[in-house]
């Protein structure tokens, strides 16, 4: 075996593994390899009619757990307690953490239910805006807090030109989110979080499961994150993108999970990249403007493959060249633009938005201090010549993009920020002696407003060197 990469020893990567591949049987390699190679696969739900066995088995599995005392850690709610009280959200352990939270979900599932194939299907929302209808029928897939009336998700968080330049971004800390200390310490958000997955969670009406953090009530949730967690897979081992190197990223230990056999699991994040090789593969669809071009494992040369390109980081950090700021705070309330006009020379900005600069144009919002309610998301406007509004589409050319806030209501989850590349609206509009940034608050379809708006502590523009460029391994 070789010696794995993001900061990880070796003694602690091979217990790691050896943890992750107890499902495997000690045989030879290439038994291993075929193991592997047959290994439960995450299907698309869209093609699953709702008699399917998956279905039937992840009914049973809810069934039983939704019957389990509250004191049981594999009771319903209490594994969904598991999320309230430990997910990270705004920062860089957003996917190893929830992709771990799935991994243990569906052993769970296969050992209850003794269906070793079982795996949570996926909600390709890219694909199929709506909520797929299995979660509407009247079964337990069928969370009633969230099904007042069913839910289609706006094209404008999910639809496949929205999330090409997300997938296309190659920096781990500008597809996913930033580094930050603590696990549930807020930094900055990137767009794969506050675009699709954020507005999923708040598409959702205020009142349900799906919209706080006790979304995995919700069977929905359980697709959605499949998704999201593909979108990560696909990011990696289509794309051949690598996670970042620090290695205060890998060396975290998610402790709050529990395994088929109600033990405590302690896993370091630098294994989270193995479970798409050994625990579960998925079959294929679109994400992009790409279909998935993963490769499926048939050697151990293929196993191997994969391995090397999830054990390989790269520095995660934004190389800025210059720096801009507009330190004095900016209140976003529903119903008006907010202006922020960051000085910048013009030529600096026309270098950079250039093809082929190799240079990005980022605007961080930074000390955003969350609405009371996420009944609203933003949408970001550059060099506008007037003023925009609720009205003003998305097609509009100095649109740069949007997010969305996902949090408790009412709990204190600290300021975050969010960061917004806004190279190609600069490039579509042309530069000026300044950023004009105008963010515009919009209601979530039909939602009652319940906080007038947020405030934004600075802003900063900031000229960015592109990371190492994708390499398939
Ligand atoms: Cu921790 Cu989509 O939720």
């Amino acid at each position: 075996m070789q010696t794995p990469g993001i900061g990880l020893n070796r003694a602690q990567f091979i217990t790691s593994l050896s943890a992750l591949a107890l499902s495997l049987t000690t045989g030879g390699c290439e038994q291993i390899a075929q193991e592997i190679a047959n290994r439960p696969t995450r299907k698309n739900i869209a093609n699953l009619a709702s008699n399917d066995p998956i279905l039937v088995t992840w009914r049973s599995a809810i069934t039983q757990m939704q019957a389990l005392g509250g004191g049981d850690v594999f009771n319903w709610n209490s594994q969904a307690n598991i999320h309230l009280n430990n997910c990270p959200h705004g920062n860089w352990w957003l996917l190893p953490w929830h992709s771990a939270y799935l991994v243990y979900m569906e052993r769970i599932i296969r050992k209850l239910t003794g269906d070793s194939k079982f795996a949570i299907p996926y909600w390709n929302w890219a694909n199929n805006h709506p909520v797929p209808g299995v979660f509407y029928n009247n079964d337990v897939l069928n969370d009633h807090n969230d099904s007042a009336h069913q839910i289609t998700i706006a094209s404008e968080f999910v639809a496949h030109d929205v999330l090409e330049p997300i997938m296309a971004q190659t920096t781990f800390e500008l597809f996913a989110s930033g580094k930050v200390v603590g696990q549930r310490t807020r930094g900055v958000s990137g767009p794969l979080e506050y675009t699709p997955h954020n507005n999923v969670h708040t598409t959702f009406p205020a009142s349900g499961d799906m919209y706080n953090f006790v979304s995995p009530r919700d069977p929905i949730f359980w697709s959605h994150h499949a998704m999201l967690d593909y979108c990560w897979v696909d990011w990696q081992f289509g794309r051949g993108n690598a996670n970042t190197s620090d290695p205060d990223w890998g060396n975290l230990h998610f402790t709050e999970f529990v395994d088929e056999n109600r033990q405590p699991v302690n896993i370091p994040v630098a294994i989270t990249p193995l479970f798409a090789i050994f625990d579960y593969q998925y079959e294929p669809s679109q994400i992009g403007l790409t279909t998935d071009t993963i490769k499926a494992i048939k050697t151990k040369s293929d196993a191997n493959k994969l391995r090397a390109i999830a054990r390989r980081g790269a520095p995660s950090a934004l190389k800025v060249r210059q720096r801009f700021e507009l330190p004095t705070a900016t209140t976003v309330n529903v119903g008006a633009a907010a202006l922020g006009r960051i000085a910048a020379p013009r030529a600096t900005l026309d270098a950079a938005a250039k093809t082929g600069s190799g240079q990005r144009i980022l605007v961080t919002l930074r000390n955003v201090d969350p609405p009371a309610a996420a009944d609203f998301f933003v949408r970001v406007f550059v060099n506008a010549p007037g003023t925009v509004s609720d009205q003003t589409p998305i097609t509009d050319p100095h649109y740069a993009g949007s997010f969305a806030f996902f949090q408790m209501t009412g709990m204190a989850m600290g300021p975050g920020g969010y960061v917004v590349d806004v190279t190609e609206a600069v490039r579509r509009v042309g530069a000026a002696d300044a950023l004009d940034v105008q963010l515009v608050a919009v209601p979530q379809p039909g939602r009652e407003i319940r906080a007038r708006g947020f405030t934004v502590g600075a802003l900063e523009l900031a000229i960015a060197e592109l990371g190492a460029p994708a390499n398939k391994g």
